[in-house]
């Protein structure tokens, strides 16, 4: 058995964004394509000089990246499964080639749980490996990911009937992927509410929720009890005219400076303490607002299994650290 460190991380892209993130991979050494993945010198987190140990992410548009990336010689399927079942337990093949072969190692391995996810679950803290093989007897593996999900990828067992929109799985992966999320006791605003999954997911949890939207939302949802709509554009609307909140879920359609100095205002007023927010691309990605939303100390910028042409801006107030592993150092 021949195992190596491989140089570098491994981007899992988004699938359709291959650009974006070759765009934000494009500032030194040209990554290396390996089959649909991207092996780069780019590290997907930079030190914060203010707070050397939290690791900040600087790259964003990817499904997953692979932070502890190795490759292994093998002779026989037993001996790949043991080298992987020899590190830990959960292991998400992502696959491009020898898919027979792969399934045969996978066979060997932990079965990861095939059935959709219930709402509300949490990522557990266990880590999730990523492997694939490079050909009949090379795998690339690595067993920290920055995604808690495998490969990324994140399926609930979905509510077809009562929310109005589906927009509801992005708030819904959010919290999952957050580990926080609202209980009864907390005041909720949402902000482009309309038609109302957000609000059916903050309201079916109990919290009290102040809907924010341009267009009416959904009458079932206004005849919630504890659901107050305000027909207004949310961004002329002053923290201190909606006072103390718990959370701010924002999913207005705007250009991102737009949403940016509105959380500012925020941000600065103290009246929130946890926020996720959707930063919607209006044609080419806004590589700057997005930025700058990443650099709001103790958040996190991501593209969730469930964001389209977007990314999703987490700040709870016990927001861990995004995922690098606890030995995290930059191996440029
Ligand atoms: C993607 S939809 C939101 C979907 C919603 N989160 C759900 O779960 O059903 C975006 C919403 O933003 C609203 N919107 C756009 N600009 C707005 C503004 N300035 N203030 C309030 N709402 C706005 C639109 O009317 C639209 O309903």
């Amino acid at each position: 058995m021949d195992v190596c460190p491989v140089k570098g991380w491994v981007y899992q892209p988004v699938s359709g964004f291959e650009s974006h993130l070759l765009r934000e991979l494009s500032g030194g050494e040209a990554p290396r394509q390996i089959g649909p993945f991207y092996l780069s010198k780019t590290p997907p987190f930079s030190r914060d000089s203010a707070a050397p140990l939290v690791p900040r992410n600087v790259v964003f548009w990817f499904q997953n990246c692979w932070l502890e990336p190795f490759r292994a010689v093998f002779a026989s399927i037993s001996e790949a499964a043991s080298i992987l079942r020899g590190i830990q337990r959960n292991w998400a093949a992502a696959l491009f080639t020898q898919y027979r072969r792969g399934a045969l190692i996978a066979q060997k391995l932990p079965p990861l749980p095939a059935k959709r996810r219930p709402f509300p679950w949490r990522a557990p803290d266990s880590p999730m490996g990523a492997w694939t093989l490079l050909d009949a007897r090379t795998l690339l593996a690595s067993p920290r990911c920055a995604s808690p999900f495998p490969n990324g990828t994140l399926e609930f067992e979905e509510d077809k009937t009562r929310p109005p929109s589906r927009a509801y799985l992005k708030l819904w992966e959010a919290f999952a992927l957050s580990g926080a999320m609202p209980g009864a006791q907390d005041r909720c605003l949402d902000a482009g509410a309309s038609p109302g999954g957000w609000t059916w997911v903050l309201a079916t949890m109990g919290a009290a929720v102040v809907a924010i939207d341009r267009a009416p939302i959904d009458n079932a949802l206004v005849a919630m009890p504890n659901v107050s709509f305000i027909k207004h554009d949310a961004f002329t609307m002053k923290p201190e005219d909606i006072g103390p909140i718990d959370w701010l879920c924002c999913d207005v359609i705007c250009y991102p400076p737009r949403l940016y100095d509105w959380i500012e205002k925020w941000l600065a007023s103290g009246l929130c303490k946890n926020f996720i927010c959707t930063i919607k691309m209006q044609g080419e990605p806004d590589f700057e607002t997005t930025r700058r939303f990443a650099v709001i100390p103790g958040s996190r910028v991501t593209h969730l299994h469930h964001n389209k042409h977007e990314l999703t801006w987490i700040y709870t107030a016990q927001q861990p650290p995004p995922p690098a592993p606890a030995n995290w150092t930059p191996n440029t």
